[in-house]
């Protein structure tokens, strides 16, 4: 069996082609941050028409790669939610009409369930149950995962999100969009300990998180600077990665541990991160847990994590066909 994953609900138009076995068959992706730098942040027209430029040349291009033919395809599966409605349209639609015209299923996946199952296109794998990091542009939560489908909310964040503090950061610190490469690559050249900046909710006793302060901390570190030259710049980004990995890696312990679980999962743009990978292997390393990553090139916006969160679906017995469809802007993870 063979599923389509199409995601187009940001900046990035991703395909992928998946077999029963979760193996990519083919992958192809395009990120539009080229095309947005210039605005400093995605432009919603500008993204919904990009999509409709490449998607379907990728879909050609990843079936080329793969050997296949459209009517290979068994299944289609397509981010539905959340995301921008008019990029979530593009994706949408090519999906819905691929479905009628080979008379396929196509199933509707949740950005973040995808992002959330990602972890399973690496080998190994991991098994149930797992605690997830979920880290992203959008959301900062941690889940007890038990199945395909059985995710329950163990904290999240109550104002930014990891990847947004990341993005903010590298504005102040004027290196542009995206920002959470650039933000992590500066960070190598800081001085640890130079500045030191909160640790929000690190004490809270719950398991959620809390990141505008530290774009404040942020903020008034740039204005005290006046000057900012090239080791402050890197002062700053130090700073701020080691406060944000440290209530990262903090509260995903204390949740695996209240969870009773040994096994732990990161997954969203921000698990791509080189300083919080390192800090959560030396963790889980000291604590005998198990932790697994999406393959690197997999942690931000891909299809093939929503074929991954299909083909999950299809394996559950789901094979609607539909002829209407909609999509769903904004959808939190586990409503129906
Ligand atoms: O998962 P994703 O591609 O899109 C959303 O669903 O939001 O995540 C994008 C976010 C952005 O905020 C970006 O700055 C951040 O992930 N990100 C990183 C890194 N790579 C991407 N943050 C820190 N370090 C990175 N290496
Ligand atoms: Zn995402």
């Amino acid at each position: 069996m063979i599923v389509l994953g199409i995601e187009t609900s940001c900046d990035e138009t991703g395909v992928a082609l998946l077999d029963s076995h979760g193996n990519v068959r083919a992958h192809g992706l395009h990120s539009q941050v080229d095309m947005h730098r210039d605005y400093g942040g995605v432009v919603p027209e500008l993204a919904s028409r990009d999509h409709i430029r490449r998607l379907l040349p990728l879909l050609e291009g990843a079936l080329a790669s793969a050997r296949l033919r459209l009517s290979d395809v068994d299944a289609i599966a397509v981010t539905a939610g959340p995301g921008l409605v008019g990029a979530l349209l593009v994706g949408a639609s090519v999906a819905y009409a691929l479905g009628y015209a080979l008379d396929r299923p196509v199933l509707d996946v949740h950005h973040m369930e995808g992002h959330l199952l990602s972890p399973l296109l690496a080998r190994p794998k991991p098994e149930f149950p797992f605690v997830a990091l979920l880290v992203s542009g959008g959301h900062t939560q941690l889940m007890r995962v038990d199945g395909f489908g059985a995710y329950r909310l163990l904290g999240e964040t109550l104002d930014d999100a990891a990847g947004e503090a990341f993005d903010k950061t590298a504005q102040l610190l004027g290196l542009g969009y995206p920002g959470g490469p650039a933000v992590s690559r500066l960070a190598e050249f800081g001085t640890p300990s130079a500045l030191a900046f909160p640790r929000p909710m690190l004490h809270s006793r719950d398991l959620n998180f809390s990141f505008s302060g530290l774009k404040t901390a942020v903020l008034t570190a740039v204005r005290q600077a006046g000057n900012l030259c090239e080791q402050v710049r890197a002062d700053i980004a130090r700073a701020f990665v080691d406060a944000v990995v440290e209530v990262l890696v903090r509260k995903s312990m204390a949740a695996v541990e209240q969870a009773g679980l040994r096994r732990l999962v990161v997954a969203g743009g921000v698990s791509a991160n080189r300083q919080l990978r390192a800090a959560l292997q030396r963790e889980t390393g000291r604590a005998g847990i198990e932790l697994f990553f999406p393959p690197p090139e997999l942690c931000t916006d891909n299809g093939a994590m929503i074929a991954m969160a299909g083909l999950a679906q299809l394996q559950a017995g789901a094979a609607e066909k539909r002829l209407g469809f909609g999509v769903r802007p904004r959808w939190p993870l586990g409503a129906d």
